[in-house]
């Protein structure tokens, strides 16, 4: 928390208790990172909270050092129902890893959902979040690449579980840390499901606000399973503007549905090409198919991350491009944002549902 937001915060009254918000406990998080003021206020749907996050952003804004603001609305229950699981949230299995669990797919293989992953979750990092990934891809794990952690063989278990990798912050259990590199692996859904669900419910992940899982391509049973054995808040779907790669990413949109996840958005990566040269912009593979996408089956739209031979390069280096400043950042940053917005809205209830009882 940084004391400065939070006492300017508490200085605003709770419409319900007239106490300050932070007094109130309407606050699950209030930090200023990178110009980035992120603030988490339990609310519900109601014009009132509306115009009380209007006068949360013009608060905030008015700080020095803040250059934009993000609030993240969580669902406010009456007292005795915190409890009871949302019915979004049906998954009883074990606690949950994190605050929010989103994955990162796309029907497709190659399409950069582990680019798109890596640099989302730099880019919450670098607003404040407390942030670990998990790489679910059994068949080509590449955030040990994407982190300069391709030297880990192996993982420790200690009495608090077993230990994750770090990087940048990050907290990172691999796939790619338990096989050995260039042999194939061939894992059914069971076996799959087990793996998965020991690294979500036994890693020492020390609750971070946002834990990203890194899907393999594809939706085939070893998908499947990890759909249904995590207790996800959100998918992203990551794709191209091909309409080959769109065909895909429906596919994946409906496994997800199947499960009961809500899709938190569409990213279209590779969205236009930026010439390293001159800057100017080629649609290699088209570009707004997604967009289009998305608005016809009625899912939020993320954003586009261009192509270029930068983000390429830097995924190679160990250390995602979304840490540092510029326009692919930027890109990054937005989507971020967006998908946060997404996963607060996934968390109200539907229009007619009550957790009365
Ligand atoms: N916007 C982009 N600009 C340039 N290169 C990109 C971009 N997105 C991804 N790449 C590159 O494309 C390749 C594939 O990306 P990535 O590994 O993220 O895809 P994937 O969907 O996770 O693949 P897989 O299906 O194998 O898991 C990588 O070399 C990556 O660096
Ligand atoms: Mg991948």
């Amino acid at each position: 928390m940084s004391d400065v937001l939070l006492a300017r915060l508490n200085e605003i009254a709770d419409p319900a208790s007239g106490s300050g918000l932070s007094d109130a406990g309407r606050l699950d998080g209030a930090v200023i990172a990178n110009g980035v003021a992120t603030i988490v206020l339990k609310a519900d749907a109601s014009a009132e909270t509306e115009s009380l996050k209007a006068e949360i952003e013009a608060a905030a804004l008015a700080l020095d050092g803040v250059e934009r603001v993000r609030i993240i609305t969580t669902l406010q229950r009456a007292a005795g129902d915190a409890a009871k699981p949302t019915p979004r949230q049906a998954k009883p299995d074990a606690p949950k890893p994190a605050d929010l669990v989103i994955a990162v797919a796309a029907g497709k293989g190659g399409v950069g959902k582990s680019t798109v992953a890596a640099n989302l979750a730099a880019a919450l990092a670098k607003s404040g979040q407390r942030v670990a990934i998990l790489d679910a891809d059994i068949y080509g794990p590449s955030i040990p690449r994407l982190f300069g952690l391709t030297d880990i063989k192996g993982l420790r278990k200690t009495d608090s579980g077993i230990e994750p990798a770090e990087a940048h912050g990050i907290k990172i259990v691999s796939m790619g840390f338990l096989t050995k590199p260039g042999q194939p692996v061939v894992w059914r859904g069971p076996m799959v499901q087990g793996a998965i669900q020991q690294f979500m419910n036994e890693t020492d992940w020390d609750r971070p606000d946002v834990l990203i899982i890194d899907m393999p391509p594809g939706t085939g049973d070893a998908q499947l399973a990890i759909a249904q054995t995590v207790a996800l808040d959100g998918a992203v779907i990551a794709c191209t503007p091909q309409d080959l790669a769109l065909d895909d990413a429906r596919k994946a949109i409906a496994m997800f549905e199947k499960t009961h996840t809500p899709i938190l958005g569409l990213i279209e990566n590779m969205s236009v090409f930026l010439c390293p040269h001159c800057g100017e912009p080629s649609e290699i593979f088209g570009h707004g198919g997604t967009r289009a996408e998305a608005e016809a089956m009625g899912v939020p739209f993320l954003g586009e991350i261009p192509l270029t031979i930068e983000l390429r390069e830097r995924s190679d280096s160990g250390r995602p491009v979304a840490f540092d400043a510029g326009p692919v950042p930027d890109a990054f940053n937005r989507a971020a944002d967006a998908m946060l917005v997404s996963a607060g809205e996934a968390r109200k209830p539907a229009p007619g549902m009550t957790f009365s009882n």
